[in-house]
């Protein structure tokens, strides 16, 4: 169980961070585990699904060696909900008042999205100085996120959306970019494949891509 870290702990650690779209409970902590002998020990599972919180608390309980957040957390009630299903950290494509209310709540790192001058400048109010970045590629993220420095030099950036392993050193490499998130180590079909050794090896050529 994880207390009281930060996101500069969080990202301190962790450069790469899988992101889970799954409604099977009986694969989670196969995926987990294969996240793990891969190397990575961060995973966030997106509330897309019925069965993301479940897949959660399962991935808290079976494998405490973990650390599993909440993704696509999009309101206050999904928040609290997330974090009574053991989520260790939420992260959201955007940030509301509610949001930012609740995480003054509980103490576990929260990670917004904001894009936009104005939107990181209201999560900036609001407290936020590690901010999610998405959808990335859609909005040119390397140049843009460069140009974002300037003005915004105190905030961090975890990009994702069209992360890949062949652009994932590049953003890496930006001073204001402390990790990534990124589907395509657990893709649909290695999970419908249950190809879990797969998803080690692709968690391995990852980690070997940002060396
Ligand atoms: C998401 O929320 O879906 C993430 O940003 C992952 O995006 P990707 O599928 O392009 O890696």
């Amino acid at each position: 169980m994880i207390h009281a870290i930060t996101c500069e702990q969080l990202f301190q650690d962790n450069k790469i961070i899988p992101v889970i779209v799954l409604n099977d409970v009986n694969k989670a902590v196969s995926i987990a585990r294969a996240l793990l002998l891969g190397g990575i020990s961060i995973m966030e599972v997106t509330l897309r699904t019925p069965n993301a919180l479940a897949i959660i608390k399962t991935i808290a309980q079976e494998v405490p060696e973990m650390i599993v957040g909440a993704g696509t957390v999009l309101n206050d009630e999904q928040y609290h909900r997330a974090v009574d299903h053991d989520a260790k950290f939420i992260v959201s494509p955007g940030l509301t008042g509610k949001l930012a209310a609740v995480h003054l709540t509980y103490d576990i790192p929260f990670l917004p999205g904001a894009v936009t001058p104005s939107e990181i400048m209201q999560a900036l109010l609001l407290g936020f100085k590690y901010l999610k970045f998405f959808p990335s590629e859609s909005y040119n993220g390397c140049s843009t996120l460069k140009s974002l420095a300037a003005p915004f030099s105190e905030v961090k950036f975890c990009p994702t959306g069209g992360i890949n392993l062949d652009n994932m050193q590049k953003y890496l490499s930006l001073p204001n970019v402390v990790g990534v998130g990124c589907s395509f180590l657990v893709t649909d079909e290695l999970v419908k494949q249950n190809n879990f050794n797969q998803i080690t090896v692709a968690a391995q050529q990852a980690l070997s891509a940002i060396l």
